[in-house]
């Protein structure tokens, strides 16, 4: 039995949910540990497509118990919608579904603070509008509300009539502020999804620690992806939590000394939502050919993604910062219709060679990409099985990236389907 982070090493929608709902089956625990409902992992089951924003992918097997850990950020009225829509599927949530009291709540104020613009960086980034950076940022400053405080109802009514009262002194006059906060109106609708949540919020660390005790299969499903890491990203083109594996520890509670194996996730390109700089990023025909076959477009916001050649600097830095020991490469069926795929293997800036991710975002926004040329394999992959009976060029280009990245791919997807999935013995190549 082991402990397993699932990662996204790109900037994220990687397909982390397809690859945890397939190797999720003999886990006892699924843990989504940061983030909030800004993710948005799609599993496809059959014919139906599930899209998740805060619930563990895992829920959608009927074995493992699924835990919000305390990293997240949660939006108690899109949990409650998705927890519907899992209980019309007939998927099981009681005795299974454990939302930490120690996570954070997402409250109106926050998404009227982020709708307003009214602190934002001197550079757009193009949130997700879900009241994240908000939310983190009332978590440190300590003033926020906990998933515990929704067990004590005298308690929560009183937080929450403190911080509308400030939000209201603070930001109350501003004619960027559209709606009027009313105390009463927010401490009504709070109580009630309390009331409704309370059966599922838990102490999730001894539920954790006891199932360490049991060398229990634990799997960590982080969300968004390694270059959207408040710390590791291009800041301020970032989200607000820690995407990377050090998050997912103090996202969950299990120390770094119980992981087994961190796993990678990448697609065989790169996507990008949102703006911010792109080295690979394709704003042209082979730019639309990718996002189009590969369905790019946004689970949560539907915007487009951005879509690129595989960037392997990027990966490299991911695999570094992460640990990751093995990769799994996503959506490889996407590039089936190229007559050659290109890779960027290293950053030019200002005529020098760079191998790694820069901190500064202006910095960044300058690199060049430099490209190799592979030549595609131009037939569908879509329904092989067995590595071995990949073409040969597309073999030829994952142990491109295998020897760019450094790191073992020893998954390949090609396609949405739990059985699209090809399995690369150690030996293989
Ligand atoms: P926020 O997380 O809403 O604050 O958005 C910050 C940046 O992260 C924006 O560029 C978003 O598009 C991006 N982002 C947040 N969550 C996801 C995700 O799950 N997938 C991809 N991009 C994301």
């Amino acid at each position: 039995m082991s402990v397993n982070i699932i990662i996204g090493a790109q900037w994220g929608d990687e397909g982390k949910g397809k690859i945890i709902d397939l190797l999720s089956a003999d886990a006892e625990f699924v843990v989504r540990v940061q983030g909030g409902a800004n993710a948005g992992h799609t599993v496809i089951i059959g014919d139906t497509r599930y899209a998740l924003h805060l619930i563990p992918s895992g829920i959608l097997r009927p074995e493992p118990k699924c835990i919000i850990a305390q990293g997240v950020v949660i939006d108690p009225e899109v949990l409650l919608e998705e927890m519907e829509l899992l209980r019309m599927h007939n998927i099981k949530l009681d005795g299974r579904f454990f939302i930490s009291d120690r996570a954070h709540v997402v409250m109106p104020y926050h998404k009227l603070i982020e709708a307003s613009g009214l602190r934002t960086p001197n550079r757009d980034i193009d949130t997700t509008k879900r009241g994240i950076w908000p939310a983190y940022a009332d978590k440190v400053s300590r003033i926020g509300i906990r998933m515990g405080d929704f067990l004590n109802l005298p308690f929560l009514e009183d937080k929450i009539r403190h911080n509308v009262k400030q939000f209201n002194t603070v930001f109350g006059d501003s004619s960027k502020i559209k709606e009027d906060l009313s105390v009463d109106h927010v401490v009504k609708v709070y109580k009630e999804y309390a009331v409704k949540l309370a059966p599922y919020i838990a102490d999730t660390l001894t539920i954790l620690h006891d199932g360490l005790d049991r060398k229990a299969n634990v799997f960590i499903e982080g969300a968004q992806g390694t270059m959207l890491d408040v710390d590791m990203g291009v800041y301020p083109n970032v989200t607000s939590s820690n995407t990377t594996a050090g998050g997912a520890c103090t996202g969950s509670g299990i120390p770094p000394t119980s992981i087994d194996k961190v796993l990678g996730i990448a697609k065989a390109y790169i996507t990008r939502v949102g703006v911010g700089p792109v080295p690979t990023d394709l704003t042209d025909a082979t730019g639309d050919l990718i996002r189009e076959r590969g369905k790019e477009y946004g689970t949560t916001t539907g915007r487009p993604r951005r879509c690129g050649w595989f960037d392997a600097v990027l990966t490299r830095f991911a695999c570094k910062v992460n640990g990751i020991s093995e990769i799994v490469l996503m959506k490889l069926d996407i590039l089936d219709v190229f007559p050659t795929i290109k890779i960027c293997d290293y950053y030019e800036y200002k005529g020098k060679r760079l191998d790694t991710i820069p901190a500064d975002v202006t910095f960044f926004s300058e690199v060049k990409p430099h490209y190799q040329e592979l030549p595609g394999w131009q037939v569908p992959t879509s329904d092989i099985k067995k590595y071995s009976d990949l073409p040969q060029n597309a073999k030829a280009y994952i142990q491109r990236i295998q020897e760019l990245i450094g790191v073992r791919i020893g998954i390949v997807s090609v396609g949405p389907e739990r059985n699209q999935t090809v399995i690369k013995a150690n030996e293989a190549n």
